[in-house]
């Protein structure tokens, strides 16, 4: 291919692309499928490997990220970036109603539309190009996010049409689908649920609401994680000087046209009548729609007019924030129930007479730990307030006193545990209680069998949950080394219930067929409290086979990359209980892998031994994981910042000035990652 036929084909891919972003992220109606998509976006960035003056930076390549920030250059805005006065109620809104009035007269036009619950964001477009995103701050100034807002599909790199200003902003919301929020959440919630964190350790851990996601998401240094978030972008203020019209809603208009997803709830009004119809319904709808609102903005359309109205000193007088209350309802206390995890932790849990909140029902409301309740005042059949502001889990925000019954008496935190009767403990600075008897409370020793044979464990897939719990009811298994002596008990199990000699057959050869898993996720199996499965993957590299680990002390286990005190605290505990060592002792007479396969040993060298090295920027053959895997392989260590101790730096494209100044002033090495491939290779 000529130069000249790689510009032009580059324009044309690229011309195409923007055009099916559009139709996909900003009218919701792809006419490609993905895979077409895809093959036009891959043509797209080998043309521009391999002519690189022909990539842009409104190429949409660059969505995909691989600029990594470390410290966000703070730019002042062109215009301020104001906040919206609030109000809650009715009589407020005819006390702007009539300020309005006094100003402007009778005659004007309200524009309402929603209220996001988001992050806002303002775009700089210069010639029809984004030039540059940057956050709200203090209103004065804010953090360049532009490499991590590229990403964002619904967001134009290009604008579309004609009649765009020459320069102008646009600002609007950033935010994350509530579906995109809960699947995160679910994600988090299902590794640590594995790697056998108790309910409590999850809620911390969990995002708080989709706008803490969005948040979060923004400031990310690595713009790959960004764009694998998927953000949306709403945008709901044009500023310029020579704008289409002279009012709001129709320049709006005007920028959909030019490829910009604008609030699609805009309605014009006479009569604030009308605008609490909009109110009203919108307070019962929003919760169908896929994002968080909180309210909504009423503006008054005319630049006129709101030229006139003017501003106080945080906010302009031509708009409001309607905001709706928190959905919460008042339903009663019925019970509390305990559930007791793997771990032995205990989760309290409300039950609640069933009450509608904001488009679910809610009958349950976690409640964490004995803190939170002694906190509430909780007493039996309380009425209680529960809330949903964006959260998934609703909570119980208040106690209605007034309802109270005569005589009801507080709540008390159970003493004993709801499954064994074992008295609980609390361990100090921890809020959560647990059960210490964790080889006989029955939900600790069935959760540690189901650990131990689940897929990504030791993945006995004829030995699931309801096996494990009749063979434990028959007391034919207590323990994860029972589980390998059932074979001599083949008899008693083909007495059982739904136990035919096929069944049975399988069962056992699924067991057999176990002891092929390795060294790294046996040690996973054995669920040691807070090992999961990269913890165990390290551990297992490191010391090579369990005698190794077993004698480490907390030092050596610091060594590790990545393993803190919790963890090591862990290992120890876990290697000191006598009963442990049996179990491991019985489990290795059965043959299952203690030690590093030759395989996994031949594929380690010592190449980077007592090497620290950094990698930045985003590489051709390797994922950022990949090279850090490549790196922990070949005996190095791999770390974030530069330091006197770095050995040298591995730079991929992109990488970050801020690391290149550190780098250059302790003169420490940085090489391609071809001579790190060659390195190793
Ligand atoms: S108009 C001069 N419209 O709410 C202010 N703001 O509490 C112009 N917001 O900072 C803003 N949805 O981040 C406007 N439809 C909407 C909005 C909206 C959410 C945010 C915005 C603003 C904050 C004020």
């Amino acid at each position: 291919m000529t130069k000249e036929q790689a510009k032009k084909r580059i324009e044309k891919l690229t011309q195409e692309i923007d055009e099916h972003n559009y139709k996909y992220y900003v009218l919701d109606n792809p006419s490609i499928s993905d895979f077409e998509f895809d093959k036009m976006l891959d043509e797209l960035i080998r043309l521009e490997i391999e002519f690189p003056e022909f990539l842009s930076p409104q190429s949409p390549s660059q969505r995909v990220g691989g600029t990594v920030t470390k410290t966000f250059k703070t730019v002042y805005h062109k215009y301020p970036m104001l906040s919206l006065s609030n109000t809650y109620n009715e009589e407020e809104l005819r006390d702007f109603d009539e300020r309005v009035r006094k100003t402007v007269g009778d005659n004007f036009e309200y524009e309402c539309e929603l209220k996001y619950d988001g992050v806002s964001i303002s775009l700089t477009y210069v010639d029809g190009i984004l030039t540059q995103a940057v956050t709200r701050g203090d209103g004065e100034k804010g953090d360049d996010v532009t490499a991590n807002v590229k990403t964002i599909r619904s967001i134009p790199l290009q604008l579309q049409g004609k009649g765009y200003p020459k320069e102008f902003e646009m600002r609007g919301e950033i935010l994350m689908l509530k579906k995109g929020f809960e699947k995160i959440n679910k994600d988090i919630t299902a590794q640590m649920t594995e790697d056998g964190f108790n309910e409590e350790e999850i809620f911390q851990k969990i995002l708080k609401n989709p706008r803490n996601a969005a948040s979060g998401t923004l400031k990310m240094q690595d713009s790959k994680v960004v764009a694998s978030r998927k953000l949306d972008c709403i945008l709901y203020f044009m500023l310029g000087e020579k704008l289409p019209h002279q009012s709001h809603y129709e320049n709006m208009l005007e920028a959909k046209k030019w490829g910009f997803k604008i609030s699609p709830y805009m309605e014009k009004f006479k009569t604030l009548d009308e605008v609490m119809k909009y109110l009203n319904r919108w307070d019962k709808e929003r919760h169908k729609l896929d994002y968080e609102t909180d309210g909504v903005v009423i503006k008054i359309n005319s630049y006129e007019q709101q030229k006139k109205l003017g501003f106080t000193a945080k906010s302009p007088r031509w708009a409001i924030a309607y905001k709706f209350k928190a959905a919460s309802a008042s339903t009663i206390l019925e019970s509390i129930s305990y559930q007791v995890g793997r771990t032995g932790a205990i989760t309290p849990v409300a039950n609640l007479k069933p009450v509608f909140l904001a488009g679910t029902t809610v009958k349950r409301a976690s409640l964490h730990n004995a803190d939170i309740i002694e906190k509430l005042d909780l007493h039996e059949s309380d009425t209680v307030f529960v809330e949903k502001g964006g959260e998934i889990i609703p909570k119980i925000t208040a106690v209605d006193i007034s309802k109270r019954k005569k005589g009801a008496k507080p709540v008390k935190y159970i003493s004993k545990c709801p499954e064994c009767g074992t008295e609980l403990v609390r361990h100090e600075d921890e809020a959560v209680h647990y059960c210490p008897n964790e080889n006989g409370c029955p939900p600790q020793i069935k959760g540690r069998m189901i650990h131990f044979t689940s897929r990504r464990a030791m993945d006995i897939d004829s030995l699931g949950e309801e096996t494990i719990e009749l063979l434990y009811e028959k007391k034919l298994i207590s323990n994860i080394a029972d589980i390998y002596e059932l074979k001599n008990k083949k008899d008693e199990i083909l007495s059982l219930d739904r136990m035919g000699e096929k069944s049975v057959e399988n069962l056992l050869n699924g067991i057999e067929e176990s002891k092929k898993i390795p060294f790294e996720r046996v040690l996973y199996a054995l669920g040691i409290p807070h090992i999961g499965e990269t913890t165990a993957k390290k551990l297992a590299y490191f010391f090579r086979d369990i005698s190794a680990l077993m004698k480490a002390d907390e030092l050596q286990l610091l060594e590790v990359g990545d393993i803190g005190g919790i963890i090591a605290k862990s290992v120890i505990e876990y290697f000191n209980d006598k009963k442990n060592i049996e179990i491991i002792e019985r489990l290795r007479k059965h043959k299952l892998n203690f030690a590093l396969s030759k395989d996994a040993l031949a594929s380690r060298t010592e190449k980077l031994k007592g090497m620290t090295i950094v990698v930045s920027g985003s590489f051709e053959k390797f994922s950022r994981d990949g090279i850090k895997e490549a790196i922990e392989k070949n005996g190095g260590k791999a770390t974030g910042s530069v330091s006197g101790s770095t050995s040298f730096i591995v730079a991929g494209e992109g990488m970050g000035p801020e690391k290149k100044k550190k780098a250059e002033k302790l003169g420490v090495k940085i090489i391609s990652e071809e001579d790190f491939i060659f390195m190793i290779s």
